[in-house]
């Protein structure tokens, strides 16, 4: 008898995802061994027994679309949200689970989804994942797929953000997406030449920012191109975060909950991406050098449309992989990329990390040996 597999794709949507979903279905189809159906919109999906079947006329054609065919959300089984309440539904979802017969069940996702996934995993269910995020944040993987679309659409729409800096003496701020890890920014800064990047793992001081603005007026460039990712933190407002966070820790272990609930409002205003830092880094380095400068926020274009070759690639190589796993009988894994290979890591070497930019990785060695202002 066959085996049943369905498929879920949670979290902020990712350039690739509709590769990979071609990738399990038609490797699943093609062993003759599986049937496949989908979960529409993430786990809320699985929750409300919403389901798409997921024949060789699907699959067909959707290697280059960007987005989802599935549809996805950020539901959490465990707090999702139903009516004006959140709700434990994880025992609805593992009765739909098993009421559609699953052998396994794949969660296409980020470190969140990895998390949820885990979760599920730890109650009995056979969960297989695959690691997608353009912040290329996921732990103990190579790489994520969809990272590579975003870097080359951000690294596009700086290049065109030079000629206009350039024509007016202007600076040029440009906000791309990453709250926790700057491997965006900083890939797409070095690709683009940005004279200052600013990451997440480097808290800046935006006076060493506005010095390396007017070296570079000094030697008659009169505009200036600074790359900042979404979570990147001075050091001014780092150390608040990092004293919150602290404050946060011993909250928990008095079992205040009041105060916990306040700090994490707080916690989240810090990190949250409502771009306030930049703007105001904008103001500030328009004031420091005495050039005009404008704001220009990448937001979700950088999630968008048609996959790079390299993400369908990839997500090509994960998808089909991830069937022979479940041939094997492998369960409560991610498979990750290792070198020109795939490893299924068990979720718990997954979960509760997170990727981020070694301060000694070649990258950032490379952005300060061509004079990149760093911020620090
Ligand atoms: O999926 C990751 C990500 O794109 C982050 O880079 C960004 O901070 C966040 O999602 C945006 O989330 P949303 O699409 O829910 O606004």
């Amino acid at each position: 008898m066959n085996k049943h597999i369905g498929i879920l794709t949670a979290g902020g949507d990712s350039p690739g995802l509709n590769a990979a979903i071609r990738g399990i279905g038609k490797s699943a189809i093609r062993s003759q061994e599986m049937d496949i159906i989908g979960f529409r919109d993430g786990f809320r999906g699985l929750m409300e027994n919403r389901i798409m079947r997921l024949d060789l006329q699907v699959l067909s054609s959707i290697l280059t679309l960007g987005g989802t065919i599935l549809g996805t959300s950020r539901d959490k089984p465990h707090k999702m949200p139903v009516g004006n309440e959140t709700v434990d539904m994880t025992d609805v979802i593992c009765d739909n689970y098993y009421r559609n017969n699953l052998d396994a069940l794949i969660c296409l996702g980020g470190g969140g989804t990895q998390k949820n996934a885990y979760r599920l995993a730890l109650r009995g269910l056979n969960i297989l994942t695959l690691p997608k995020t353009i912040d290329n944040d996921v732990a103990n993987t190579d790489v994520t797929f969809g990272f590579h679309t975003a870097m080359e659409i951000a690294t596009e729409a700086i290049d065109r953000l030079h000629s206009t800096a350039h024509s007016h003496h202007r600076i040029i701020v440009v906000e791309v997406m990453g709250h926790n890890a700057g491997w965006l920014a900083l890939g797409a800064g070095i690709a683009s030449g940005a004279d200052v990047i600013l990451i997440p793992e480097i808290p800046y001081d935006p006076i060493e920012v506005a010095k390396a603005i007017r070296k570079r007026q000094q030697r008659g460039n009169n505009f200036s191109i600074v790359v900042v990712a979404e979570g990147a933190l001075s050091q001014v407002d780092h150390n608040t975060y990092v004293e919150l966070k602290e404050k946060r820790r011993q909250s928990k272990e008095k079992k205040d909950k009041e105060l916990k609930k306040d700090l994490d409002v707080k916690l989240e205003k810090f990190k949250s991406h409502q771009s306030k830092n930049t703007v105001r880094l904008s103001q500030e380095l328009e004031e420091m050098t005495g050039l005009e400068s404008r704001l220009t926020i990448l937001g979700h274009l950088q999630r968008g449309g048609t996959p790079s070759a390299a993400d369908r690639i990839l997500a090509t190589r994960l998808g089909s992989s991830c069937v022979q796993y479940i041939k094997e009988g492998v369960s409560g894994a991610m498979i990750a990329v290792k070198g020109q290979g795939t490893e299924a890591i068990p979720l718990e070497k997954v979960v509760g990390q997170r990727s981020v930019v070694p301060l000694d990785h070649s990258w950032l060695m490379s952005a300060r040996r061509v004079g990149t202002c760093l911020g620090d």
